[in-house]
């Protein structure tokens, strides 16, 4: 994990290494640096804290250089301190690194770079990599760092510089990403588009083991053979503004207002009114072989997972198909059994980039699975790799908590649910329109629960002293339960836990008592009188509880202590609702209790080592 920049070209390098490095805190912000190239030789300063502390640390020192590196970092191997920050150098600074990513057999490489002589300042698997450049050197740098990228395993998008060819910036991506901004009589490397966009639209992406030549008027890029790569330049069509805060006080905020225009984003052109259908034009997969699948699997990691647990309550409902969702982490070293004829491996992803998803996608591919990836990014590895692709609509989510992406990815859901649904004749046409009528309904929807912020600020005012918060529900409710029950976790570190509430009896009931309020979701028509009386149970042990439904059942204001209404709309649709309060809860608990709401302790927004 970690955001590189590169900068090449007549301009003062570090202000512009630093605005892009501020548009990669999300992939990681416990430490920072940056190196440029002063006339003969090469600065380093870097610091363990945020950027913040690196401005700090440059304010009165202004390096010159028109050519540097710079990174933020996300600890892995060595903890956040001055010394482990990138970038790294080797023995005499001739050659510095910065590096996104796991160098998997680094402890090897260091033995093997001591014996011959090499000195080791920091506890980072980064750098290996200074060293093992330095040691390859023989007069050029592209083949040095072609053969050092040979010796390691594991992933890396990097980007070296030396003193030596003052001239270039070499880099090379295995795994993680890398994208070049193309300007005029400049060059930048970002691992992310929003780092470069204030200069340029023009880029290139990088693909996995390619290896590129940045120079002031030239990128030259080879594929792992040797050859030069003829590369198509990718325009990015989004603005910088969508990238920015709008007004709002955290990007977190935001993106939560944010969700009507994303999900009616999600929803243009899918969905053909005339005809009440489900149209996914872009979809690539052959009919017959969707209509013959006995098995679909959703892998996902985090907040995209739980779009997963949606997605199989839906798919199954509408399709008949039993699906298995799975935690990419855990699903890559299982060994699935997979049916490459009628089976179907579904990633979702907002960034695209998860390295555990990526993995499980790879490991599908390789056993013959055809592989469906619902991502936010375009160009994202997960997209470049699927056999085909469902967008998300929600535009770029800064905020490491994910909330308009989770909302999106459930509209994916549904869209899918019902496509093949339609091919599958498994809904009746009263039933597709009933849902293509509800999700038409969904933005205003959404935009009505949003007028009722105050009434979740509330909420959190109550609650936001407390350690411990139980979330409950069943089925559909459940699943968004759980989505809740992390977003308070990751952001406020409040201690909640997702129950299904026909579980509790079996252990958490032991953990309920007056300081442990309860956020019951309750709006499933079918078992909804279950779920009452799993609410019966708290309140008898004198829990708080606040639940989340809709007028209809208004009669459940005498059981609870709160109710949070959402408009009605069909069964299956509610979970695209009942998130948006839990979303907010999340947010005024965190604020309340002063945390650094888009900027969690320990987390980061894209996930790129294992
Ligand atoms: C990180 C983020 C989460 C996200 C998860 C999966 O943990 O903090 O918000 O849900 O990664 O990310 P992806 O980009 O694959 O959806």
């Amino acid at each position: 994990m970690c955001g590189i920049v590169g900068y090449i070209g007549t301009q003062q390098a570090c202000p512009i290494l630093i605005e892009g490095l501020k548009k990669l805190e999300y992939r990681g912000y416990d430490s920072a640096g940056v190196a440029l190239l002063n006339g003969g030789y090469i600065d380093i300063i870097k610091t363990v804290g945020r950027l913040y502390d690196l401005e700090q640390k440059l304010d009165g020192v202004s390096p010159e250089g028109s050519m540097g590196i710079g990174h933020t970092r996300w600890a892995t191997h060595g903890r956040p301190s001055d010394v482990n920050s990138h970038p790294h150098k080797a023995c005499d600074s001739d050659f510095v690194v910065v590096h996104n990513g796991i160098v998997e057999n680094y402890l090897e490489l260091k033995g093997w770079l001591t014996a011959r002589g090499h000195v080791f300042c920091s506890e980072t698997d980064t750098e290996v990599l200074a060293h093992l450049v330095e040691n390859y050197y023989q007069g050029d740098l592209l083949e040095a760092v072609r053969k050092a990228v040979s010796k390691v395993e594991g992933s890396y998008a990097m980007a070296v510089m030396s003193d030596r060819e003052k001239d270039k910036i070499v880099c090379v991506r295995k795994e993680s990403p890398l994208v070049i901004g193309l300007g005029n009589g400049e060059q930048f490397i970002a691992s992310d588009i929003p780092a470069i966009l204030n200069h340029t639209r023009e880029t290139y992406i990088m693909d996995d083991g390619e290896i590129a030549v940045v120079q002031i008027d030239d990128v030259s890029i080879y594929n792992g053979s040797g050859s030069k790569v003829n590369k198509q330049v990718f325009k990015v069509n989004w603005d910088q503004q969508a990238a920015e805060k709008g007004g709002f006080e955290h990007f977190m905020l935001k993106e939560i207002y944010e969700q009507p225009p994303a999900i009616k984003d999600t929803l243009k052109d899918r969905l053909n009114v005339l005809d009440y259908k489900v149209e996914l034009k872009e979809l690539s997969l052959e009919n017959q072989y969707l209509k013959n699948l006995n098995k679909i699997f959703i892998v996902a990691c985090g907040t995209a997972y739980h779009a997963g647990l949606i997605g199989k309550h839906v798919i199954e409902k509408m399709t008949r198909i039993p699906v298995e969702v799975e935690l990419a982490s855990e699903y890559r070293y299982r060994d699935p059994i997979i049916d490459p004829e009628k089976n179907l491996v579904m990633v979702i992803s907002q960034s695209g980039e998860t390295a555990d998803t990526l993995a499980a996608m790879k490991l599908s591919k390789g056993m013959g699975a055809k592989v469906l990836a619902v991502t936010n990014v375009v160009g994202s590895s997960v997209s470049r790799e699927a056999d085909s692709v469902i967008y998300t609509w929600a535009g770029p989510e800064i905020a490491v908590a994910s909330t308009k992406a989770y909302i999106t990815q459930l509209v994916a859901m549904y869209l899918w649910g019902l496509h093949i649904a339609q091919l599958k004749e498994t809904l009746s046409r009263d039933q597709v329109t009933k849902i293509i009528d509800g999700l038409r309904r969904i933005p205003s929807q959404v935009q009505a629960i949003l007028e009722q912020a105050p009434k979740v600020e509330n909420i959190a005012e109550t609650v936001h002293q407390k350690e411990d918060l139980f979330f409950i529900g069943r089925g559909l409710d459940y699943a968004v339960a759980q989505e809740g029950s992390l977003k308070l976790k990751e952001i406020s570190y409040i201690h909640a836990e997702a129950y299904a509430a026909g579980e509790l009896k079996h252990g958490t009931l032991a953990l309920v008592t007056e300081d442990t309020p309860v956020m019951a979701v309750i709006t499933q028509k079918d078992i909804y009188e279950k779920t009452l009386s799993n609410i019966k149970e708290v309140k008898a042990r004198d829990a708080y509880v606040i639940a989340v439904t809709v007028k209809s059942n208004q009669s459940i204001e005498s059981e609870v202590d709160e109710v949070f209404y959402v408009p009605e709309n069909e069964n299956i649709l509610m979970p695209l609702l009942t998130v948006v309060p839990l979303q907010l809860l999340a947010y005024y608990a965190a604020l309340m209790r002063g945390c650094d709401v888009d900027k969690p302790r320990n987390l980061a927004k894209s996930v790129t080592v294992e």
